[in-house]
């Protein structure tokens, strides 16, 4: 009996000591491990002005964070690292703070999260003008054929002709927004400016937004129908996971443009591919795709009614500043163990 005693006293100072050596204590200077090499220095310097210690890795891979995680307070990553179970799994028990420097976390398993008590934030409305102006232009440059006349001119096959590369103007058209959360009211009030005919807009319910922008709640299928342009500016979540398939496409006018600026998983691309080569849409423009990097020989590429760019919607340099500083700022919010700014859980 007293040598089971003595072995439970052992196994208690055992599981003591590994608990300090996870660096438990609390009044040292927090550490926070920056997983994005290329986070702005705006958050970064932010952290270290606010008396954090910042551990900066060269690489976003999984297997960097893991040299680090289990040392650190809290975690500053961007996608497309995601953020595994392995991870958190090798976190220590101080780490309970994690900030995305993204409007998107669908790189991040939040059930994960919140089963673990860890908090997370992310940088929403900061982004939407960017992201937004980005759309417009997708959408200005599908429709005016601007990747395919870019081609015309290389391959020496530019013509004087007068019905000679027509596109579909923007003027009296109708555009569909699917999702009409801050990106997408953003969007609406760019396309008003270019005296379009109506907006339409779908998503779980009608918004007191949608009211204030003049804009008309419908269903899925009608916006498809009715659209001149189709905008796609929902997070992607199990139910918007494929939500814009060959049903969809085939329902589209065969004079309408599409946009995609928010996960490429939420188009079904070979669909979206068929549509493009058989003509029955006009053009498409997208700034999301599957996978990201797009192979440098992959089909999408050799379609001229398809604009694309590299996930570059946020991408201008105040954006991606303010971006990293949002961050920051959650980052010692949930340190403070104070409500983030934008929190996610
Ligand atoms: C976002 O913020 O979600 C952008 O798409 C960058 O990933």
């Amino acid at each position: 009996m007293l040598k089971w005693k003595f072995f439970i006293v052992l196994k208690f100072v055992a599981i003591v000591r590994m608990a300090s050596a996870k660096n438990c204590s609390t009044n040292k200077p927090p550490k926070v491990l920056i997983a994005e090499p290329s986070t702005p220095r705006s958050g970064i310097s932010y952290l270290k002005e606010h008396g954090c210690q910042v551990i900066e890795l060269e690489k976003a891979t999984e297997d960097e964070v893991l040299k680090h995680i289990a040392e650190v307070d809290a975690l500053l990553l961007a996608p497309p690292l995601k953020l595994t179970n392995k991870i958190l799994d090798a976190a220590g028990c101080n780490m309970k703070t994690v900030a995305t420097v993204s409007a998107g976390y669908n790189h991040i398993d939040i059930d994960e999260l919140r089963k673990r008590g860890i908090k997370l934030g992310n940088t929403p409305r900061v982004l939407d003008a960017a992201v937004a102006d980005h759309a417009v232009m997708l959408a200005l440059a599908a429709a005016r054929r601007l990747h395919e006349g870019r081609l015309k001119i290389e391959n020496n096959e530019w013509k004087s002709d007068y019905q000679w590369m027509l596109g579909q103007d923007i003027c009296n058209s109708t555009v569909g927004i699917i999702g009409l959360g801050n990106i997408g009211q953003a969007i609406a009030k760019r396309m008003k400016g270019f005296d379009i005919k109506q907006i339409l807009y779908t998503g779980h319910r009608e918004k007191p937004e949608g009211k204030e922008l003049g804009a008309k709640f419908v269903s899925l299928d009608t916006l498809a129908r009715d659209s001149d342009f189709v905008i796609i500016s929902v997070p992607l979540t199990k139910e918007t996971e494929g939500m814009c398939n060959e049903e969809f496409f085939s329902k589209m006018k065969k004079t309408s443009v599409f946009v995609n600026i928010s996960r490429g998983q939420v188009v079904d691309q070979p669909a979206l591919i068929k549509a493009l080569k058989t003509n029955s849409i006009f053009a498409a423009g997208l700034d999301v795709m599957t996978p990201e990097p797009l192979p440098p020989d992959h089909e999408m590429l050799k379609l001229p009614n398809l604009v694309l760019t590299p996930h570059i919607g946020s991408a201008t340099t105040n954006t991606r500043n303010e971006m990293s500083l949002l961050a920051a700022k959650n980052i010692l919010k949930g340190l403070a163990g104070e409500e983030m700014i934008y929190p996610v859980v």
